[in-house]
C-alpha cells in the first residue's frame, strides 16, 4: 500500500481498530495465540530489547512488554500517526515508561535505534510497498544471534475450510474499511512477494523455520541472524 494511503486509511481506522480485532478477527482467526505464539518464538531474556514492525495499536505490547520486564527497551514503529496514538495511550494506561513509539517508513526504519535482541512484525509487513526493503532492514536492525519472528498472510484466499465461503464477504470489508487495497488482496502478486522475500530470509538468517496457520493462507517465519554475516 502506498505511503500517503497507509496514513489515511489507518488514521481513519485507528479508533475502531481494536474493536475489529476483537469481535470479528479473533473470534474468526484465534489472533491472540498467535500473538503469543510469535512473541514466544523471539525467546526474548528479561530486559532485553525488541523491536515491532508496523505496530499498529501496540496489540502485541501486553506480550512483549511480560517477557522482557520493566527494565526491557519495547520499540514500535508505524508509519500511520493516528495508530501510533493508540499505542501511545495503551502504554501509558498501562504504566509500560520503556515504550519508544516511533512514526516512519518499515522499509527505512529511521530512528529506531538497535540492534535489537528480537524483530517482529504481525499481519503487516504484506502491505508494505517496499518488502524487499523491510525485510532487508528488519535483518540489518537485529543484533547478531538475534531472532527474527514475522507473522503474515502469504495467501489472501483461505487454501481450505469453511473460510474460503466467507473470502469475498472478508475481502470487501478489508477494501471498504481500508485494511487492504485492491492491489493487496491480488492473491498472485501476494504470494510472489512472499515467495521472494522468504527466499531473502532463508538465505540471510539460520535456523529459519516456517510454521503454516489460517487455513493454509499465512505462516509465522522465524530466524536468527548469524553470529558472523559470512557464515
Ligand atoms: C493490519 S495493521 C497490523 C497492526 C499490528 N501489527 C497488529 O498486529 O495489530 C497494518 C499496520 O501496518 C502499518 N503500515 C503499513 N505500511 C507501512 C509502512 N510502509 N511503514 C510502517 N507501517 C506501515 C499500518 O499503519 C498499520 O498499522
Amino acid at each position: 500500500m502506498k505511503l500517503d494511503d497507509v496514513q489515511r486509511n489507518y488514521d481513519r481506522l485507528s479508533r475502531s481498530y481494536d474493536f475489529w480485532n476483537r469481535w470479528l478477527i479473533e473470534p474468526f482467526v484465534g489472533i491472540e495465540g498467535l500473538r503469543q505464539r510469535t512473541v514466544d518464538a523471539l525467546e526474548l531474556p528479561q530486559g532485553g530489547s525488541v523491536l515491532d514492525i508496523a505496530c499498529g495499536t501496540g496489540l502485541n505490547l501486553p506480550y512483549l512488554a511480560r517477557q522482557v520486564g520493566p527494565e526491557g527497551q519495547l520499540v514500535g514503529l508505524d508509519y500511520s500517526p493516528g495508530m501510533l496514538a493508540q499505542a501511545g495511550r495503551r502504554a501509558q494506561a498501562a504504566g509500560w515508561e520503556n515504550v519508544r513509539l516511533v512514526q516512519g517508513d518499515a522499509a527505512v526504519l529511521a530512528g529506531v535505534g538497535g540492534p535489537f535482541d528480537g524483530v517482529m512484525s504481525t499481519w503487516a509487513l504484506g502491505i508494505v510497498d517496499d518488502l524487499p526493503a523491510a525485510l532487508r532492514r528488519a535483518v540489518e536492525v537485529l543484533r547478531p544471534g538475534g531472532r527474527l519472528a514475522i507473522l503474515d498472510l502469504d495467501r489472501s484466499r483461505a487454501e481450505r475450510g469453511l473460510r474460503r465461503l466467507f473470502d469475498p464477504i472478508l475481502h470487501l470489508g478489508l477494501r471498504l474499511s481500508g485494511v487492504d487495497s485492491a492491489e493487496d488482496l491480488d492473491d498472485e502478486r501476494l504470494a510472489q512477494r512472499w515467495q521472494d522475500g522468504q527466499a531473502f530470509l532463508h538465505q540471510a538468517l539460520e535456523d529459519v523455520r516456517v510454521e503454516r496457520n489460517t487455513w493454509g493462507s499465512g505462516f509465522l517465519l522465524l530466524g536468527r541472524r548469524p553470529e558472523r554475516d559470512d557464515e
